[in-house]
């Protein structure tokens, strides 16, 4: 009650209480953590930011039809005809909407926020956890949301579990995915580079970074937009 108190009086003149964060920073790496007073992982805290940044920014969309268009060529160039893909928070689900219009094929979003529901082929879920019926069956992932991992190497080790040998997980890069724009919102952040090493690292020779792709085109405001192609061994 009291907290509420000083919450509205400080909202009133533009301030507001926030938790000191704990960040994990090392030289070209930064991941915010969503932790509780005694130490353990808040993930009510980590969906309800996720939930809320979601509803903020509903009618924004990020991906750009021209790429998929692009990665859609590629992939059927690497793996030949894909029969299921899957998108990694997909907020208004146009990239699974453009995916199955170039592919042909059966493509699925995923969306932490109950605002799942209201976009076609999306499913509320957080992507950091599997479904039996993915594990080894789907030909490509792709994710421009790689940055709101609270856990990028259980992240990346659980979308590539669902990959079939040869598969393709494809991971949009840019400038604002760098450790500078870690945030509570994008609890992940990277450089490139270290972002290949530790890939590499993780894959652990069940999976390895293939190559590395500019994207036809990009916003003005990023300075560079990458896929970080990923394929399972
Ligand atoms: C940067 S936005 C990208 C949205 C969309 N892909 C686009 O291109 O416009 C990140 C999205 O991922 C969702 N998200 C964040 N964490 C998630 C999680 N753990 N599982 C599924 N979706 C998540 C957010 O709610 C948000 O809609």
């Amino acid at each position: 009650m009291f907290k509420k108190i000083i919450r509205k009086f400080l909202v009133k003149y533009g301030y507001e209480i926030r938790r000191i964060p704990v960040i994990i920073d090392r030289p070209g790496f930064k991941l915010y953590k969503y932790i509780k007073k005694d130490g353990s992982f808040d993930y009510d805290w980590y969906k309800q930011v996720q939930t809320e940044g979601n509803k903020l920014k509903i009618n924004v969309i990020w991906s750009i039809e021209e790429n998929i268009i692009f990665l859609s060529n590629y992939i059927k160039k690497i793996t030949g005809q894909p029969k299921f893909g899957i998108c990694h928070g997909t907020r208004r689900g146009k990239e699974q909407e453009w995916f199955r219009k170039h592919l042909n094929c059966e493509v699925i979003g995923t969306e932490i926020s109950d605002t799942a529901e209201q976009f076609p082929y999306t499913i509320q879920w957080d992507f950091h956890e599997t479904k039996p019926e993915w594990i080894n069956a789907t030909d490509f992932i792709y994710s421009n949301s790689f940055d709101h991992s609270y856990d990028p190497q259980k992240c990346l080790n659980s979308w590539l579990s669902c990959l079939k040998r040869g598969g393709l997980c494809i991971l949009e890069h840019s400038s604002v995915d760098e450790p500078f724009r870690t945030s509570e919102l994008d609890p992940f952040g990277a450089d490139l580079v270290q972002l290949l090493y530790l890939i590499t690292s993780w894959g652990a020779s069940r999976y390895c970074v293939r190559e590395f792709l500019n994207a036809p085109i990009k916003h003005d405001f990023v300075e560079y937009l990458t896929f970080i192609v990923i394929q399972k061994l």
